[in-house]
C-alpha cells in the first residue's frame, strides 16, 4: 500500500474566546464535530484569542474566558496528545501572515464580508472598528500558514463559510502571483447542525450576542435548559417533522435532538412521527440537551481545578510554531522580504 495513502489530512479550525460561555451553536457545529475530526485528521485547533479583541473585552474576562475555552475542548472530548491545541496570540506568525495577505487583498473583499456588513448595518451611527474590517485577513493566515501540501480542511459553521471561501480567493491571487505557495482550504460545513437556530426566532442564528431566552450556554443549569426550550417558538399545526422554511422552530429542536443523539434528522422525525404534543416533545429535546450538558459542565469544572492547562497550551505552542514559522519563512522569501 502507497504509503502517502497513510498520511492524515491537516485541518485548522479556532473559536473565540468571548463570552464567558459558548453556545449550543458553537458545540454542535464546531466542537463536538472537532472530537470526531480528531481521529481522521491532523487537527490543529486554537482559541483566536486575537480574534476576540476585534470589540473591546475586559482583560480579565478575556484571561478567564481563554482559560474555559480550553477546559471545555478538553472536557468535551479533545485530546491534545490527538490534536495539537495551541492560543493564537502565541504564535507571532498569525499576525505576520496577515500583513502579507492583507496587502494582497482588495478593500471591497473585505467590506462584502458578512460580519463587517452586518455590525455596520446595526451599529449606523458609531463607527466601525477596524478589527471588524481586519477579521477575516487574520483568519486567511490562521488557515494559510498551517496549509498543508496536500490539502487543509476548515471545518466550521455556515455562519463562516464565506470567510472561508475568501481565504480560498486570496491564496489563489496570491498563488499567481507568487506560484505555488499556498494549498487552497476547503471549507467542511456540517450536514445537519451547521447553523442551530435561536430558540425564540428561529429563523436567526443562535448566538452568544442574542436574547438570553433564545440561546443555550453550556453553562446553563438544568432549570434554564428547561425554561428556555420550553418557551422556543414553534407552530400551531400540532405535527413534528423537518421543514426549515414552514416550521423553523420545530425543525431546529429536531436538528439539535439529532445532532446530540448522533442520529440523522429523518431518524429523529421518525422518533416523534406520532407525537401531536409539542410540550412532550420539547421535554424530549431538554432531557437530551441536558444529559449532554450537565455532565460537560462537571467535567469543566474538574479540568479547571487542576494545573496543567499552561503546559497544554506550551505544548501546543512548540507544535504549532514548527509548521507556521516554516510557512512564514517560504512566504518572506517569496515576496522578498528573505
Ligand atoms: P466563533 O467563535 O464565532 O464560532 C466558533 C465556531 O462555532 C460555529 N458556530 C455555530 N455553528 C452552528 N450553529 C451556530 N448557531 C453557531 N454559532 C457559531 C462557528 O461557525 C465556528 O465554526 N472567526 C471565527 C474563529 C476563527 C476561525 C479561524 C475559524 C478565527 N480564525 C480560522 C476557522 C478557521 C469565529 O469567530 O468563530
Amino acid at each position: 500500500m502507497d504509503n502517502r495513502l497513510k498520511i492524515k489530512k491537516r485541518m485548522v479550525s479556532g473559536i473565540k474566546p468571548t463570552g464567558s460561555s459558548l453556545t449550543l451553536g458553537n458545540y454542535l457545529g464546531a466542537i463536538k464535530r472537532f472530537v470526531k475530526y480528531q481521529n481522521e485528521y491532523d487537527l490543529y485547533l486554537f482559541i483566536a484569542d486575537l480574534h476576540a479583541l476585534t470589540l473591546p473585552i475586559d482583560p480579565n474576562e478575556l484571561r478567564e474566558n481563554t482559560k474555559n475555552l480550553l477546559a471545555t475542548y478538553l472536557a468535551a472530548g479533545l485530546d491534545y496528545h490527538k490534536c495539537v491545541i495551541f492560543k493564537q496570540s502565541e504564535i507571532p506568525e498569525h499576525t505576520q501572515l496577515e500583513w502579507i495577505l492583507t496587502c494582497n487583498t482588495d478593500l471591497p473583499d473585505l467590506t462584502k464580508m458578512p460580519q463587517y456588513k452586518n455590525y455596520k448595518d446595526t451599529h449606523k451611527k458609531q463607527s466601525v472598528p477596524s478589527g471588524m474590517l481586519m477579521y477575516p485577513s487574520l483568519m486567511n493566515a490562521d488557515i494559510l500558514l498551517y496549509a498543508s501540501d496536500s490539502e487543509c480542511i476548515v471545518p466550521v459553521g455556515l455562519d463562516q463559510k464565506p470567510h472561508v471561501d475568501l481565504t480560498r480567493f486570496v491564496a489563489e491571487n496570491f498563488n499567481k502571483r507568487y506560484p505555488n505557495t499556498f494549498t487552497l482550504p476547503v471549507p467542511l460545513i456540517a450536514e445537519q447542525g451547521a447553523k442551530i437556530m435561536s430558540l425564540s426566532d428561529p429563523t436567526k442564528k443562535m448566538s452568544k450576542s442574542e436574547s438570553d431566552i433564545g440561546t443555550i450556554y453550556l453553562s446553563d443549569d438544568e432549570e434554564t435548559i428547561y425554561k428556555k426550550i420550553k418557551k422556543a417558538t414553534t407552530d400551531g399545526e400540532g405535527k413534528i417533522y423537518y421543514d426549515p422554511e414552514n416550521k423553523p422552530g420545530i425543525s431546529n429542536l429536531l436538528t439539535i435532538y439529532a445532532c446530540i443523539k448522533n442520529i440523522s434528522i429523518k431518524d429523529a422525525e421518525k422518533q416523534f412521527t406520532k407525537q401531536k404534543d409539542y410540550g412532550i416533545f420539547k421535554k424530549e429535546v431538554a432531557k437530551a440537551v441536558c444529559d449532554e450538558i450537565i455532565p460537560l459542565q462537571n467535567r469543566i469544572k474538574q479540568i479547571n481545578q487542576r494545573f496543567i492547562l499552561n503546559e497544554i497550551l506550551e505544548e501546543g505552542r512548540q507544535k504549532a510554531e514548527l509548521i507556521a514559522t516554516n510557512k512564514l519563512n517560504e512566504v518572506y522569501r517569496k515576496v522578498g522580504l528573505k
